[in-house]
């Protein structure tokens, strides 16, 4: 078709009123099919003319991109958008020929947090740049799945630091031995003022016992398989408990606890210390995000067949850089911490067959949500309440 729209074209003025009917209709199948293929590949498509003026842009561009009011035909390629931040890259890709043609852009769409990476690729015909189209993808899922991805790994490597965590229990364990030997040798000599050597010796033993004690503690709770006991639980009394037990000391931080329970929740099957520990880790990153006070929201509620927890602060929040590395073993912004609170949660909450999703911006605050699965006999119950609603 394209080829007779060609010939034709060269010679118009020969042309009949048939032929001309026929050459405007083929043109028009051909533009819906170029529409056709535009608006059934799942991204957002706009193309420009060697100017930078928008000629075409598919229906899904405005569902990934804020574009502002008005046709975006006819307009330069970096004025139809309201992001400035992605209108200055197209400019400088555009204008200044900057090298880097693709980018992610972290956006809130609709109160919804997605990343975006936006190309710019040349639209080059015999030799020539004739325009450029401009691609954008929405990528949360893929990124979601590559930190999900990285932090599996990460996990899988944790096992191969129980070398070195041995090798770090084996200097106290040497030094222990050493002034072990040495308090015998005083035993043995009876000496009369020895009570005082022996104390200064005991405590260092002490202080080496602790230390390895928290190593041995901190990294093998990390490393090793977790042995987990689900039993029937009621979550919000684990919540109510545990809130009891550290509402003091958030008190003395001018942190406020508010909890919103839904009563309806079934019982859920986990393990209730492990459950502690999760909400206990929780409940002490949001504090350490909230130094000068703030409010601590606990809620939990149904959600699509599952039961779910979340925590919110108004803390500081996390920057977007780092979102994806906060479960990575040994991944830590704080002076005094281990970096592996949150990977034991991330453990923990998978080994009951759960979720976390987390939503935070800078300076505002962060929610950390857990996604928890019914017992099966719950969730067939719930099924069928669902069926009987349907008839
Ligand atoms: N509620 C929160 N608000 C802000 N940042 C948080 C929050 N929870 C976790 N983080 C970030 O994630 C990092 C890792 O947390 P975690 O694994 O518990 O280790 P640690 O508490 O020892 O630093 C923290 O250092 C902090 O930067
Ligand atoms: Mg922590």
């Amino acid at each position: 078709m394209r080829e007779f729209i060609l010939k034709a074209s060269k010679s118009l003025d020969k042309l009949d009123k048939v032929q001309i009917g026929r050459l405007v209709s083929d043109l028009l199948k051909d533009h819906e099919l170029l529409e056709m293929v535009l608006s059934s590949v799942d991204r957002g498509i706009m193309v420009t003319d060697e100017n930078f003026k928008v000629t075409l842009a598919n229906r899904h561009i405005r569902r990934f991109l804020p574009l502002k009011a008005g046709s975006p035909l006819e307009k330069n390629l970096w004025e139809t958008l309201e992001d400035p931040h992605i209108g200055e890259f197209i400019h400088e890709v555009l204008i200044n020929q900057d090298n880097l043609r693709e980018k992610h852009f972290p956006l809130d769409l609709q109160g919804r947090s997605i990343i975006l990476s936006i190309s710019i690729l040349p639209l080059a015909k015999d030799g020539r740049v004739r325009g450029n189209l401009l691609y954008v993808e929405d990528i949360t899922q893929k990124k979601a799945e590559e930190a999900r991805m990285r932090r599996v790994e990460s996990i899988v490597s944790l096992t191969t630091l129980t070398a070195g965590i041995a090798h770090e229990i084996k200097n106290p364990l040497g030094s222990m031995g050493i002034y072990l030997q040495l308090m015998q040798k005083v035993l043995n000599q009876h000496c009369g003022g020895c009570k005082e050597e022996l104390l200064g010796y005991l405590e260092v033993l002490n202080e080496e016992v602790e230390r390895l004690n928290s190593i041995v503690v901190d990294y093998l709770f990390a490393v090793k398989p977790l042995d987990t006991n689900p039993e029937p639980c009621k979550i919000n009394q684990i919540i109510e408990e545990l809130v009891e037990f550290v509402h003091v000391e958030l008190d003395q931080q001018g942190i406020s606890v508010v909890m919103k329970l839904d009563d309806n929740i079934p019982q859920l099957s986990l393990d209730e210390k492990l459950m502690k520990q999760v909400l206990l880790n929780l409940i002490k990153n949001a504090s350490a995000a909230m130094e000068q006070g703030g409010r601590l929201v606990i809620s939990t509620g149904m959600h699509e067949g599952h039961a779910m927890v979340s925590l919110k602060d108004n803390g500081k929040g996390i920057p977007d850089e780092l979102k994806s590395k906060i479960f990575e073993p040994y991944f830590t912004t704080r002076d005094t911490g281990t970096g592996l609170g949150l990977t034991l949660v991330y453990k923990i909450i998978k080994e009951h067959g759960g979720e976390i999703e987390v939503k935070s911006k800078e300076n505002r605050g962060s929610t950390f949500t857990l996604i928890l699965p019914l017992p099966q006999k719950q969730r067939k119950l719930i099924t069928q309440r669902e069926e009987s609603i349907d008839l």
